[in-house]
Parts: C-alpha cells; sequence; structure tokens
C-alpha cells in the first residue's frame, strides 16, 4: 500500500488560521504582535526564506519589519541592532537570519536576543528550557514536525524514534521534543556504525542531514513513517533521473526551470513507508507557520496577556 501523504501545505493553513484569530483578538486589546526579522547581506536563499516570513506575518495579522545590514555589517553594529530590538516593546520577535557573514560572531549575536523575544528558540536559555521541560520558545521546524505528527495522529509516546543529523536547529531540538514526548530516541551522525540498520528500527525516521536522497529504501522498515526536512535543490540531469526517472510532472517542472527539489529521502521510499513528507510541500511551510506561533506565543508570554479567541 503506498504511503500516506502527510500534507504540510494543509497544517500549515490550519495553523495559521489559527494564529490569526489569536493575533487578532490580541491586536484588538491593543497588543498586536510584532516581529523583527534581521537579514544581512544577499544570500538568495536567505532572502527567499526571509520573504516568505514577511508574507506571512501580512496574512496572519502580525505586524513585520525587516532589517538588513550590508554584508560587511560588524558584530558591534549587530549587537547594537538586536540591543535596539530587545528594548522596544512592540517588537515581541526577533528572528536574525543565518548564515550570517563570517566575520560576525554568529554565537554571540544569538546570545545577546532577549529569550523572551526569541522565536527561533535558538538562545542557550531556550535550549535549556526544552531540555528539563519548562516553558519557552521551540525552534520552529522541530516544533513544526511535532504538530504535523499530533495533528496526524501519529502516537510518538513508546515509538523508536531515530532522527539523522544532530544540528542544533534541527537534529537536537528534535530529539530532545521526541523524548520529552515518550519516545525512545536515537541520534545518528557520519560517524554512526550500520546507518541503514540503525534507521530500520525506527517506527519514526526523521532525515535532517542536507543530502539528497541518501535515505534509500533500505533504511526504512515498511510501515515507518519518514519525515523529511532535507531542500536540496539539483539541477544535473543525471540526478535528476537518479530520483524522478519516469515522474512525468517532475520532468515538465525540470524542463522548464532547469532545476528541481529533492529531499533527504529518495522517492522510492514512499513505496514502502506508511506515511511520509513530500518535498516540496511537506516540513517547509510548517516552519513558517510555527514561526507565526511563536511570535504570537513570545507577545501572549512577554505581555502576561490573557486573550481568548472566539
Ligand atoms: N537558516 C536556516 N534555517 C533557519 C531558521 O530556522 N532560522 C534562522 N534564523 N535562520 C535559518
Amino acid at each position: 500500500m503506498p504511503a500516506t501523504i502527510l500534507d504540510g501545505n494543509k497544517i500549515a493553513a490550519e495553523i495559521r488560521a489559527e494564529v490569526a484569530a489569536e493575533a487578532k483578538a490580541l491586536a484588538e486589546a491593543g497588543m498586536r504582535p510584532g516581529l523583527a526579522v534581521v537579514l544581512v547581506g544577499h544570500n538568495p536563499a536567505s532572502e527567499i526564506y526571509v520573504r516568505g516570513k514577511v508574507k506571512s506575518c501580512e496574512e496572519v495579522g502580525i505586524y513585520s519589519e525587516k532589517h538588513t545590514p550590508p554584508e560587511t555589517v560588524t558584530t558591534a553594529d549587530l549587537l547594537a541592532l538586536v540591543d535596539d530590538l530587545n528594548r522596544r516593546d512592540e517588537i515581541d520577535g526577533i528572528l536574525v537570519q543565518l548564515p550570517l557573514p563570517r566575520q560576525v560572531d554568529s554565537k554571540k549575536v544569538l546570545l545577546a536576543v532577549d529569550p523572551a523575544k526569541d522565536v527561533d528558540g535558538f538562545h542557550p536559555m531556550n535550549v535549556g528550557f526544552l531540555s528539563t521541560q519548562r516553558p519557552g520558545l521551540v525552534p520552529c521546524t522541530p516544533g513544526g514536525i511535532m504538530e504535523m505528527l499530533r495533528r496526524s495522529n501519529i502516537a510518538v509516546a513508546g515509538q523508536d524514534a531515530v532522527v539523522v543529523g544532530r544540528s542544533d536547529i534541527v537534529g537536537k531540538p528534535m530529539a530532545m521534543l521526541l523524548l520529552n514526548a515518550n519516545a525512545t530516541v536515537t541520534v545518528c551522525h557520519s560517524k554512526t556504525r550500520d546507518l541503514p540498520g540503525v534507521c530500520r528500527r525506527a517506527d519514526i525516521l526523521v532525515a535532517a542531514i542536507g543530502r539528497a536522497g541518501m535515505i534509500t529504501r533500505d533504511f526504512v522498515r515498511s510501515g515507518a513513517t519518514v519525515i523529511d526536512v532535507g531542500m536540496n535543490k539539483i539541477t544535473d540531469r543525471t540526478d535528476f533521473e537518479r530520483y524522478f526517472k519516469g515522474n512525468e510532472k517532475r520532468e515538465q517542472a525540470f524542463a522548464k526551470n532547469g532545476s528541481t527539489l529533492v529531499g533527504d529521502v529518495h522517492p522510492e521510499v514512499a513505496e514502502i513507508a506508511g506515511a511520509i513528507t513530500p518535498v516540496p510541500g511537506g516540513v517547509g511551510p510548517l516552519t513558517i507557520a510555527m514561526l507565526m506561533s511563536n511570535t504570537v506565543r513570545a507577545a501572549k508570554l512577554r505581555r502576561g496577556a490573557t486573550v481568548s479567541v472566539g
């Protein structure tokens, strides 16, 4: 039986609708939530992400402003900007888009963000809150994946979960969220012995490695839930055929654009998984929806608001 497709666009739309209702209630109480996005330089991927974030704010009724320091910005300049945003009462969320240029001390900048406004959940205080199960702000991509599992009625407690990748942004917080939800969690990385064998134990497999199509059918137990966080752009015809040979829709898109997106999971896995996220249209839309949700949450927590919706 082919896998159930976990539709990230549909779930993200549900979350956005809920967030919009909360943002409206806050605005009516004179507390319109506000997000400041800091985009340094002209990284094309970052520009696309930030455009999506600002557009989403407009859709759900969150005030947003974009700050665009030049590529040559110093750590001190960014610290001054963050300090100003920390002080401004109408700003509830601060997001510094990564990666930052080499001359900038990224860790210092992330540490300077007020933890109460840290809508990315990257501040060590929020990382600590997550690992000790205190209320705080949770990174958007892993938070979105938990929402997707919950809203798709996929059980987590007692299940074997395997996370491939140990980044601070996805892998580590994902493992912590699954553990907090009572899964038995294994975290794999480039030094893991017998990676396919470890992955085959998973009831829930999360791939966040950044390598196109690396998770093939021999990594997946029949019926497992497979979450694909990867977004790899492929432009080479041979690569294309390795993943999408015979897929007419993809053929047309590739012919038109000269590129297409493939996740960290090979498309053949859809033949044996129980449920799987597509790329695009799986995890990606949830990340931005959770940023909106975190911004409203930050506004409520910081302002001590008890605004009810409805
Ligand atoms: N760059 C890639 N992913 C992210 C993210 O989730 N947040 C920020 N701030 N930068 C990123």
